[in-house]
Parts: C-alpha cells; sequence; structure tokens
C-alpha cells in the first residue's frame, strides 16, 4: 500500500494529510530506498545532474527571538554575539563570486541594527557590484512593508523557514511572543511580492509526531514555495531542548524525497546540519533528491558564533576549502556543481 502511495504521490504531486502520514508512520529502509529512486528521477528530469551553490554569509548571531530551540536565542548568556559590518559583508560577497558563487544568502538573528534601510543598502550596493548575482534574505519576520522594501531593493529570494504548519506545535517550539500566525502572514507576503520564497522544517524537532510532519507536506503541497529547507534537529547545550534527541538522518532523507515527489522543481539543500548529524549526510540527501548545498562564506572568526545547534560542520574551514571538499562529494553520488544563479526551473 506504502508504495502504492508513492506511485500516486510520483503521479499527481498531491496526497491527502491521512495519506502523508500513512507514510511517514510506515518508513522503511526498502520504501525510502524506492521513494529515492524516483526522487532523483525526477530531478534529473529538471536539473540534469546541477547542483547549485549558495554562499551563505552569517551576518549576525544578535536576536530578539527566544525559540527554545536555537543557541542564538535572546536568553543564552553563552552565546558570544557579534555582528559584521558592511564593509565585512561585501569582502564575503567578493570572496565567494571569486570561488564561483553567483547566489548569496544573508541570514542573520532578528536583529534591528539590520533596519529595513540597513539591509536596503546592503543590496543595493551587492547587486550594483555583482548584478549576475541572486541576493537572498534570511532575517526573520518584518512588515510587509519592510519585504516590499527590501525586494523594491533588489532581493530576489527570501527564506523563512515555518519551523512547523501545526499551530500547537509552533507554540511548544516557541514562546507565548512569537506568532504562528505572523510567520504565515509573512511566508504569504513575501509570495505575494514576488519573491522565490523557502520556507521549511526540522526533523525531530521536539514535539513533532507524524501527524505534525503530515501538515507540513501538506503546507508545502499547497503553498508551492521555490525553496524548501529541512535538516534534523540537533540539540544545542545552552537551550531548554538541550536533552532532546536529535532527528535523524534516515527520517531527513526520506523527507526530502517525499518533498520531490510533491514539487519535481523544488530547490531542495542537502543542508550543514544533515552533515553535521552524519559524515555523509549531504550526499545521501543529494542522493534522496536534493539539489543544493549552501558552504559557508562567513568570515572564519565569527563561524563558530553562529552555533544554531552544536557541533556545526565548516566552522573551522576557508570558504575555498569547503568548496574543494563538497566538490569532491558532490562528485562522489554522480552530480556536478555548477556556477550559476540557480533559479528555480518552472
Ligand atoms: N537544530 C537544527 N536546526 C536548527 N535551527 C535552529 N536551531 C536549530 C537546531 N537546534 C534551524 C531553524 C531555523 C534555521 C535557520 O535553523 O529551522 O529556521
Ligand atoms: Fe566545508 Fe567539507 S564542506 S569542509
Amino acid at each position: 500500500k506504502a508504495k502504492q502511495l508513492i506511485d500516486r504521490l510520483e503521479a499527481q504531486h498531491s496526497l491527502s494529510i491521512e495519506e502523508y502520514e500513512y507514510l511517514i508512520e510506515n518508513q522503511s529502509d526498502e520504501l525510502a530506498a524506492y521513494a529515492a529512486e524516483k526522487a532523483v528521477a525526477l530531478r534529473k528530469q529538471v536539473y540534469g545532474t546541477d547542483v547549485y551553490i549558495r554562499g551563505l554569509i552569517e551576518i549576525g548571531n544578535i536576536c530578539r527571538n527566544d525559540c527554545y530551540y536555537c543557541g542564538i536565542r535572546r536568553s543564552n548568556p553563552a552565546c558570544d554575539r557579534y555582528r559584521l559590518t558592511e564593509a565585512q559583508i561585501l569582502d564575503c560577497a567578493r570572496e565567494g563570486y571569486t570561488l564561483g558563487f553567483r547566489t548569496f544568502v544573508m541570514q542573520g538573528g532578528e536583529d534591528s541594527a539590520f533596519s529595513v534601510d540597513v539591509v536596503c543598502h546592503l543590496v543595493r550596493q551587492i547587486k550594483a557590484e555583482f548584478p549576475d548575482c541572486a541576493v537572498t534574505l534570511s532575517l526573520g519576520e518584518f512588515p510587509r512593508e519592510a519585504y516590499q522594501a527590501m525586494f523594491d531593493a533588489g532581493a530576489d529570494r527570501y527564506l523563512l523557514r515555518h519551523e512547523t504548519a501545526d499551530k500547537a506545535h509552533y507554540e511548544k517550539l516557541h514562546p507565548a511572543q512569537m506568532s504562528f500566525d505572523n510567520r504565515m502572514r509573512c511566508l504569504r507576503d513575501l509570495k505575494d511580492i514576488g519573491y522565490q520564497t523557502g520556507c521549511g522544517f526540522m526533523v525531530g524537532s521536539p514535539y513533532q509526531t507524524a501527524q505534525t510532519l503530515a501538515e507540513d507536506l501538506k503546507f508545502i503541497e499547497e503553498f508551492r514555495p521555490e525553496m524548501c529547507g529541512i535538516g534534523p534537529f540537533i540539540p544545542q547545550k545552552d537551550t531548554p531542548f538541550r536533552d532532546f534527541p536529535a532527528g535523524t538522518c534516515e527520517q531527513t532523507v526520506y523527507l526530502l524525497s517525499l518533498l520531490r515527489l510533491i514539487q519535481p522543481n523544488l530547490l531542495l539543500p542537502a543542508t550543514t546540519a544533515l552533515g553535521t548529524i552524519r559524515p555523509d549526510g549531504r550526499e545521501r540527501g543529494l542522493q534522496a533528491g536534493a539539489n543544493v548545498v549552501m558552504p559557508n562564506l562567513s568570515p572564519l572568526g565569527v563561524r563558530k558564533k553562529y552555533a544554531l545547534y552544536d557541533g556545526k560542520l565548516c566552522t573551522g574551514e576557508e570558504a575555498a576549502q569547503c568548496i574543494g571538499c563538497l566538490s569532491r562529494r558532490v562528485a562522489s553520488v554522480g552530480c556536478r556543481i555548477v556556477t550559476a544563479r540557480g533559479d528555480i526551473i518552472r
């Protein structure tokens, strides 16, 4: 029965919530291999063997929010805070450009110092210096007008993981000041404004169930994001969730395959978190249907400070080293890193 559901998902790109739940509850190595084979075939049809790279610039770890899972949450006094200057950020982009990056992702905590004006100025500078590059922002929740101003300044894409599509679950992962409804409002505004929009969630987050995951899949099916970031939850020692178990590589890659079947042209990263819980996690992600990797371009001196979770990969290597390492890893599974913006193919 489960294989028949996979066949139907492959053909129709849609299932009911109950059917998604069934697929999640009945995950096995055999079923995952079956889904992965179909997912990789679909990815090949759309993207061939190309894997897109995104240069991640972690612009600061100061955050007003207090998500229970996240190492840079406001109430973590052990977090050594930093904020990159505009000059530092531009230098990261310059180095990235030389290495072949044509997308820069500026990610950071929700920090009022990165105001709409500051962000817009940054975006304009990067777009002026590198007109052939895409700029992706990942700076959390803003009012619609702010997202509009950043888009008008030239930002192409925005990543804002929904974290979970289940409101009650969302409220177990975040303190009362944070609102599920506002998160969803942000995602709809971003899409409406015209951003290539990314949502996503952690796999194995505390209190997650087959039901909440099924809701995530249904949400993604209906929302039709351009990108979707998923990676295992990994406990961070200074957070309230320090004692919860990490998500698994097996479940993460299985969900990557299901997402590829739901939306064949989805831009799906094999995340650093996946590579962190398992040395060959990113390769396994690619073999399950992922087609994006996001190496770190942040200055070496701040890498360790952007500690969302424990044990993060590549906090000690130069961007050039990561590219070399990743090129080999990507080649080992029959794919190839390309120098391109890597927009979604319609
Ligand atoms: N483990 C895994 N992923 C995490 N994130 C935040 N904290 C953790 C953690 N402990 C993810 C969230 C966030 C993204 C930037 O990183 O999903 O949206
Ligand atoms: Fe950074 Fe392998 S990707 S060292």
